[in-house]
């Protein structure tokens, strides 16, 4: 996967509002047409209304218009990988389909999986 994705994810982690956690996460969704959305985590006081990174990018290509998506990266600085949470999972599941997921910690740490392997069984059309 081109490093640009990544560096886009962790600019955008620059971003992230994690004002609870301090845990801060970036994201970056590629269309098939080659465009990039990204997307930062926003916490919220009431803890549940927190945003994810994966889903902040999503929505906003969702919102563009944008249907089809080739790949993500998703960039924290966790001393291990950390794969998008089980609600992103499925969100990304239902909207990108079995795409390459690159895990980067501003560690130097690098994970490589599809999302078929992060998500199997998943809930589907029916
Ligand atoms: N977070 C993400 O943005 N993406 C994930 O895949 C996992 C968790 C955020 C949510 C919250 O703001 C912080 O990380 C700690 O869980």
């Amino acid at each position: 996967m081109p490093p640009d994705l990544v560096a886009k994810a962790a600019a955008a982690r620059e971003n992230a509002i994690a004002t609870y956690s301090g845990f801060k996460v970036g994201a970056a969704l590629e269309a098939k047409d080659g465009r990039i959305y990204t997307g930062c985590n926003v916490e919220n006081v009431s803890y549940g209304l927190t945003v994810c990174a994966e889903r902040v990018a999503l929505w906003k290509a969702l919102s563009e218009g944008v249907r089809e998506f080739t790949r993500i990266a998703i960039v924290t600085d966790a001393p291990v990988a950390t794969p998008p949470c089980g609600a992103c999972r499925q969100i990304l599941w239902e909207y990108c389909g079995d795409i390459p997921v690159h895990l980067h910690s501003l560690r130097q740490i690098d994970e490589y999986y599809q999302l078929a392997d992060l998500l199997p069984h998943p809930f589907d059309r029916f």
